[in-house]
């Protein structure tokens, strides 16, 4: 079976989603394998989002990952990857599906409730940046 990484960002967090957006997944065949509620330094985000760090945004991004708590999770079910990414929709909640993690409740580009792994090579990172010490 698949896995990737999920993460529920402080946005939603903050507005107590935390529940629906598991139920979201476990609803939709991605079974939660882990889960840990935590808070980042934003040292942390700048080396979690790395890929990033030529980006006009990174400094934002990091800064907004480290803002508050988040739930970082390991989704396991087939395509798990790809699965997760069409579950959350696209990167901006305005472009995102009907039916989907951002365009129900995510505010903004920046602020929008979920990250997901976006290949199985990155999502293997991930789950070890999270999940091995
Ligand atoms: O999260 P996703 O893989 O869909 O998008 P990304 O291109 O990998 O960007 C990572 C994160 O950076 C996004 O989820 C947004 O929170 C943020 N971002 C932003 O604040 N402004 C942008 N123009 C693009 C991305
Ligand atoms: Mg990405």
């Amino acid at each position: 079976m698949e896995q990737t990484l999920s993460i529920i960002k402080p946005d939603a967090i903050e507005r107590n989603l935390a529940e629906e957006i598991k139920n979201f997944f476990k609803k939709n065949n991605l079974n939660i394998k882990d889960s840990k509620k935590i808070h980042i330094t934003k040292e942390e985000a700048s080396e979690f989002y790395k890929v990033h760090q030529s980006k006009p945004f990174y400094n934002d991004l990091c800064a907004y990952l480290s803002s508050g708590p988040i739930i970082v999770m390991i989704l396991e079910g087939e395509n798990a990857v790809l699965s997760n990414r069409k579950l959350m929709g696209a990167t901006n909640p305005k472009d995102a599906d009907e039916n989907t993690i951002r365009k129900m409740y995510g505010i903004s580009i920046d602020k929008n409730s979920v990250h997901g792994s976006d290949s199985v090579d990155n999502a293997k990172k991930e789950i070890e940046f999270f999940f091995k010490n």
